[in-house]
């Protein structure tokens, strides 16, 4: 953490196997530190070079950058696996604790949801270790609601935690029926990607 913010280093984009170091200096103190993850052991650049490749056989990995240096995260993955599951995602969004609260938040998941309606997808759901109040706010900031309490559902330094799940469904989500199964993101036209990322850039605050 603890990177300097500079207003006109910020990008977002689309993320590769080769961040998986980038993206793990993000991720690694909240697998140590916290509780808004019930990880307990940090992956291995390998295993997390693992993670990203299968992610992106479907789903979008999109990461912000500072001068190229990975600042923040976010991604779906497979929310249950019976294919009458597949329209749903479940989400996750990492920030570096230097960059919160500018926005980067917020640029990911415009990016990032705009891409999964292209590729057809229909249900979001966050699953948030609580308390974690940053992200639930975050999460209702996007119209998610709380659908669900699983109580003490995660062990982490020595206690039983809850998790609230939020749920949202993207508007102008298409019919599965008329479309068949969500595209994979490899699939989609880089014309349509570059445009959610462009427009997510202009959602940056300034310092
Ligand atoms: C949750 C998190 C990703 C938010 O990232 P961020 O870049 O700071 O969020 P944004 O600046 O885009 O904030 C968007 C909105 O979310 C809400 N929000 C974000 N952080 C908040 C906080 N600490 N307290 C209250 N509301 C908050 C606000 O409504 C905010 O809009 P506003 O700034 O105009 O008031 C970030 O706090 C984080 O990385 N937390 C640790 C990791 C984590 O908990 N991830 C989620 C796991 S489920």
């Amino acid at each position: 953490m603890g990177t300097d913010f500079d207003q006109n280093g910020l990008g977002i984009r689309l993320a590769s196997p080769a961040d998986a170091q980038g993206v793990l200096d993000v991720f690694a103190p909240y697998v140590r530190d916290t509780t808004v993850t019930f990880l307990s052991i940090v992956p291995s650049v390998e295993e997390y070079e693992a993670k990203i490749t299968q992610i992106l056989k479907l789903y979008p990995f999109l990461v912000c950058t500072n001068n190229d240096k990975v600042v923040g995260f976010a991604y779906a993955s497979e929310m249950r696996s019976n294919d009458g599951y597949r329209w749903n995602v479940e989400l996750s969004v990492y920030m570096d604790g230097g960059f919160q609260r500018r926005g980067m938040a917020t640029a990911l998941y415009t990016a990032l949801f705009q891409i999964l309606k292209i590729q057809g997808f229909v249900n979001l759901y966050a699953v948030i270790a609580v308390p974690n109040d940053a992200s639930v706010a975050l999460h209702k900031h996007f119209g998610f609601r709380e659908v669900a309490v699983f109580e003490n559902t995660g062990f982490k330094f020595g206690e039983w935690r809850d998790t609230v799940w939020m749920h949202h469904r993207l508007e102008g989500a298409i019919d599965p029926l008329e479309h068949g199964y969500p595209t994979a993101i490899g699939d989609i036209n880089t014309k349509d990607i570059d445009n959610a990322l462009d427009l997510a850039k202009a959602l940056f605050k300034p310092a």
